[in-house]
């Protein structure tokens, strides 16, 4: 079984947070998001992994490399112009001469993805689709299936009045080579809008595989910070998180830290500032009465005293005047500078 990765999204949604980083390695609990994803293929042995990329291959490339840091074979491929998700993985074809596991490059998720390997063989299915539910499915692809779980339509962001059910298209697949028949080379083919519909216009066995494991695309702010929610709360757990190790001389006597927050290496928190429910990238300084509340920050910021930090995202090396306030909902771009007493 080799594994893939879709990572070649511009991650608009997520901007200004990916201008510079993209989304398959922005920090997610002070650690790269793909290597959840590869910890993840890993449990159902897969340990030959392909990265298709398009946008910033370079920072991908530069930090996983060869992959062996990680235990893993990552290759890498590359296109030029987006492919979509189809097209992207037929761009892959040379590598893939057996049944693969394909990720939607921008989920968090605790699967079982041997039990879902398994069942992909025992129905003998071209392809298997995980399930999972949402509230509201508009943003998603909507999958209906029959009682023996065969897909019989795929419908990706539907309309509101063509909402049937709330199991969606949680972007994990499981794949025979011979789909790459059904995929046109070199133009862009999207899996959801075309690839799905045709292998079931083709009667071919497409199985949905349904899943209420913990499941999030990070996509967006509001869910990038839900996840970092749920990792603190211990809805989402990963052995890998790396746990706070507050250094001697870091941080101030008088200063509040709650059990839930991550605090990475090298970060200093001075006087009476108080840290609860977040996650602090490394090297990132906390001035004197400084509070960071509900709130993920990438390595590198300074807040200045006395500001107030709430439910928000903070980008590479931010810097926070003193008194300012950043309320629910701000996200700041890499290398932001807030003014001495500015509200957000
Ligand atoms: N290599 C490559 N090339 N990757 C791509 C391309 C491309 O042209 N376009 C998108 N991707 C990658 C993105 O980087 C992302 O990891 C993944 O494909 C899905 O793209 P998104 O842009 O995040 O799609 P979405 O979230 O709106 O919808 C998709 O995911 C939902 C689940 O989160 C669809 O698969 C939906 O059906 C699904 O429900
Ligand atoms: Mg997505």
């Amino acid at each position: 079984m080799k594994g893939l990765i879709l990572g070649g999204g511009k991650g608009t949604r997520l901007r200004p947070l990916t201008l510079n980083t993209p989304k398959p390695i922005v920090p997610v609990a002070n650690r790269p998001f793909l290597l959840y994803q590869i910890d993840l293929m890993k449990t159902a042995g897969i340990d030959e992994i392909i990265l298709s990329l398009a946008y910033l291959p370079r920072k991908i490339e530069d930090l996983l490399k060869d992959g062996a840091d990680f235990d893993v074979r990552v290759r890498y491929a590359v296109e030029s112009e987006p492919l979509g998700t189809a097209g992207a993985f037929k761009n892959a074809e040379e590598w893939i001469d057996e049944p693969a596991v394909v990720f939607n490059g921008d989920v968090l998720t605790s699967l079982d993805l041997p039990a879902v390997i398994a069942a992909h063989r025992e129905r003998g299915a071209v392809a298997t689709i995980v399930l999972t539910p949402v509230d509201d499915p508009s943003a998603y692809g909507l999958v209906e299936h029959d009682d023996d779980g065969r897909v019989t339509r795929f419908l990706e962001k539907p309309d509101m009045d063509a909402i049937t059910s709330n199991q969606i298209n949680a972007g994990t697949y499981v794949l025979e080579p011979r789909v790459f028949e059904h995929i046109p080379g070199g133009r862009p083919y999207s899996f959801e809008r075309e690839l799905f519909p045709a292998l079931l216009e083709a009667g071919l066995p497409v199985y949905a595989y349904t899943s209420d494991c913990y499941w999030i695309d990070i996509g967006t702010p509001r869910h990038y910070l839900e996840a970092h929610m749920d990792i603190l709360a211990g809805r989402f757990h990963s052995p890998s998180i790396p746990p706070t190790t507050l250094e001697t001389g870091g941080v101030e006597n008088d200063a509040s830290i709650d059990e839930r927050s991550l605090i990475a290496p090298g970060v200093s928190i001075g006087r009476g500032a108080r840290i609860a429910s977040s996650v602090i990238g490394p090297s990132c300084r906390i001035r004197e009465g400084a509070r960071v509340v509900d709130s993920v920050v990438w390595p590198g910021a300074t807040i200045e005293e006395h500001a107030s930090v709430t439910g928000s995202i903070l980008g590479r090396s931010c810097s926070v005047g003193r008194s300012a306030v950043l309320r629910s909902g701000t996200v700041l771009g890499g290398m932001s500078s807030i003014t001495d007493f500015s509200s957000l």
